[in-house]
């Protein structure tokens, strides 16, 4: 079995990060949301995996290389523009040839892994077998609407009125029978080539089209909010390791990794907080639910539930939560007047001030 993942797409909902990097790259407890995936499907045993790229896919092969180091042979496959789940699956035709493969969106982690769907998936072999979680609002997501066999009778794409809570996850077994359906569709009215038609595609053929039920953790990392409520529970799980230097004057409780270089100076760690190389905190509180990349400064600040990229510097701000601070983004104490902001920002910000 091969695994494609897709890793292109315009990321609109991420801005302003995808303006600079591609969204998949953003990290989550300081590994790159693509990288948990690949983990993922190399916990699987598949190691023949086609990555699709957008037009930022030269930063994705910098920072992730040809998959030896996890043991994977990784094949780049370029999108020239964002036209749809399946148009990836028909670019990808050449290198999935007629083998069953995982699609696995970039987007998506699910640190529980997908092990027994898969086991399922090659037991029976039905044409398409995709991945269900019950959700709270399924109208944001493609709906499937089962039969009591756990057929799929049903898909829907963000439907206005759901007759399910059965939200699509990007994950999606599929023999190589999707290369017909793919082929038989239309763009839809927002011009992509859509999964889910495709999908249903083959279960109006009468083709046999499972759903299994997910019930651990997933998140799709869409939008700032899930990419923060994805870190905290990722960071939840870290195994703590102190490889930086801590002084006298500060004291670290619970999970805390600390990589090498980095130091912590009079200041208070509350875990599950990771610290990465080369970064300085003094005299700050830090905590939890926080990732701080490489070379980053955190001065006289207290900092929740927050990833910081690399390189950024927060200096004398008294309390910063819930927040995604950019590759050396300054963030800093007014010294005109204590009640005023100075901003400057890039496009597509969101900045929410005390008021
Ligand atoms: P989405 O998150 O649905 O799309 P997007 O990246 O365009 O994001 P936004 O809505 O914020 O603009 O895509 C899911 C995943 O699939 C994501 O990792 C990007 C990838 N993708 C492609 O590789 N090619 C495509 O044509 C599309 C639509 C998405």
């Amino acid at each position: 079995m091969k695994a494609l993942v897709l890793s292109g797409g315009s990321g609109t909902r991420l801005r302003p990060f995808s303006y600079s990097m591609p969204k998949q790259l953003i990290p989550v407890a300081n590994k790159p949301v693509l990288e948990h995936v690949l983990e993922n499907i190399r916990d699987l045993g598949i190691t023949d995996i086609g990555v699709i790229v957008g037009d930022r896919g030269e930063q994705i092969a910098e920072v992730i290389g040809d998959g030896a180091r996890l043991g994977a042979r990784i094949t780049y496959i370029a999108q020239e523009e964002p036209l749809g789940l399946a148009h990836c699956v028909a670019l990808a035709r050449p290198f999935l040839g007629d083998d069953d493969f995982v699609m696995y969106l970039g987007d998506n982690i699910l640190p529980d892994g997908v092990g027994d769907v898969a086991g399922r998936f090659t037991a029976h072999r039905p044409d398409a077998q995709v991945i269900v979680h019950k959700v709270p609002d399924p109208r944001a997501f493609g709906v499937a609407e089962l039969d009591t066999g756990g057929r799929v009778v049903r898909l829907v794409e963000k439907p206005q009125d759901p007759q399910s809570d059965l939200a699509l996850i990007g994950v999606y077994f599929f023999t190589p029978a999707i290369h017909e359906a793919v082929a038989a569709i239309e763009p839809s009215p927002r011009g992509e080539l859509e999964i889910t038609d495709a999908i249903q595609w083959l279960v109006t053929q009468g083709r046999e089209v499972r759903a299994s039920e997910y019930s651990g953790y997933w998140k799709d990392t869409g939008r700032a909010e899930d990419v923060l409520e994805c870190n905290r529970r990722i960071l939840a799980g870290l195994k703590p390791g102190i490889a930086g230097h801590v002084d006298a004057h500060s004291t670290l409780v619970g999970t805390v990794v600390l990589e090498a270089g980095a130091r912590v100076v009079r200041s208070a760690i509350e875990g599950p907080v990771i610290i990465g190389a080369g970064s300085v905190v003094e005299d700050s509180r830090i905590g939890p639910g926080t990732s701080v990349g490489r070379d980053c400064v955190l001065r006289r600040s207290r900092v929740a539930d927050s990833i910081i990229l690399d390189r950024a510097e927060i200096t004398g701000i008294p309390s910063l939560e819930g927040s995604l601070i950019g590759r050396g983004a300054q963030v800093g104490a007014c010294t005109l007047e204590p009640s005023h902001h100075r901003l400057v920002v890039g496009d597509d910000t969101r900045i929410e001030v005390a008021a």
